[in-house]
């Protein structure tokens, strides 16, 4: 058995048009799979589907839906059935940050982030469960974060963080409901990662603190023991390995691809 390689395998990429989903379907691509991305929004799908094709030859089927909303997912499950057959694997790459003082949070911002990080993730781990279940297998790899294990000194992270612990526990209920099924459900807690979609923030915050975006992203990193910021291909390569048969014994586990930033935090 080729332990990675996913050559006739499937996958949906959830958030596939954002910088971590998009670098992780073109990864799963290139590691042999068939890819479906999707998220809310068609042109960034469509822009998405043609740097994946430019970059590495393969072609990505797309699909827009809001994962908050249960009978759009069901849509996109039965979408990605009809365009690539049995699915097997689900990785969840949706949600957003909003940074807010807690003695200030605005609570409609936190509800919706509650729904986009987590209750879209119960959503689509609930009606990919069912089929996976169906055919005694399947993968579900969700993007958490190291905020899900580690505050941030300072304010600001209050919804971020309670949304990605929520998200690892979830990750071990499902992993813990699902095993008997043949399904294994993990997660991946990224440190801050310079994703495409990510320089236009970096540059903003370091024109903010007065450096060019290289200094920057190096005072950034330097307080990782590996001494540097988080490269896309440092989760595609975690991704890759929790969506390929090397990880079939692996379950509920958070898998931390964070230069080290766990072990010290
Ligand atoms: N980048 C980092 O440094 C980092 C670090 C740790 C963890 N993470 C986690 O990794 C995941 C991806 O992050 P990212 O940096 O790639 O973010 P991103 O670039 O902002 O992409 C997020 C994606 O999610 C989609 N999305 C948002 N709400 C959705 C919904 N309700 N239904 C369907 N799709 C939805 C967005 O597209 P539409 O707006 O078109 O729907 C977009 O494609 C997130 O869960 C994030 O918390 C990121």
């Amino acid at each position: 058995m080729k332990l990675f390689d996913l050559t006739g395998k499937t996958a949906v990429v959830v958030g596939g048009a954002g910088g971590l989903g998009q670098s992780i379907a073109q990864g799963l691509a290139e590691a042999g799979a068939k890819v479906l991305i999707s998220s809310r929004k068609e042109e960034s799908l469509k822009r998405a589907q043609e740097e994946i094709k430019a970059a590495c030859g393969k072609d990505v089927f797309c699909y827009a839906a809001d994962a908050t909303d249960e009978d759009q997912v069901i849509s996109l499950l039965n979408a990605a059935i009809e365009k690539m057959g049995k699915i097997q694997v689900l990785v969840n790459a949706q949600g957003f940050n909003k940074k807010q003082d807690a003695l200030d949070f605005d609570i409609s911002v936190f509800r919706q982030m509650l729904d986009a990080n987590v209750t879209s993730f119960m959503i689509t781990a609930k009606h990919f469960g069912r089929h996976f279940k169906e055919n005694g297998y399947g993968k579900i790899i969700n993007l958490s974060s190291v905020r899900g294990k580690i505050a941030t000194k300072g304010t600001g992270n209050a919804g971020y963080c309670s949304t990605k612990g929520a998200v690892d526990m979830l990750t071990k209920q499902l992993a813990s409901e699902y095993g008997q099924y043949g399904i294994t459900v993990n997660a991946i807690g990224p440190n801050i990662t310079a994703t495409p979609m990510m320089i236009p923030v970096f540059e903003k915050r370091a024109a903010e603190a007065g450096v060019d975006v290289d200094t920057y992203l190096k005072q950034q990193g330097a307080g990782n023991p590996m001494r540097r910021m988080g490269m896309p291909e440092d989760i595609v390569g975690t991704a890759i390995f929790l969506a390929s048969p090397a990880s079939d014994f692996m379950t509920g586990n958070i898998l931390y691809p964070d230069g080290g930033l766990t072990a010290i935090g």
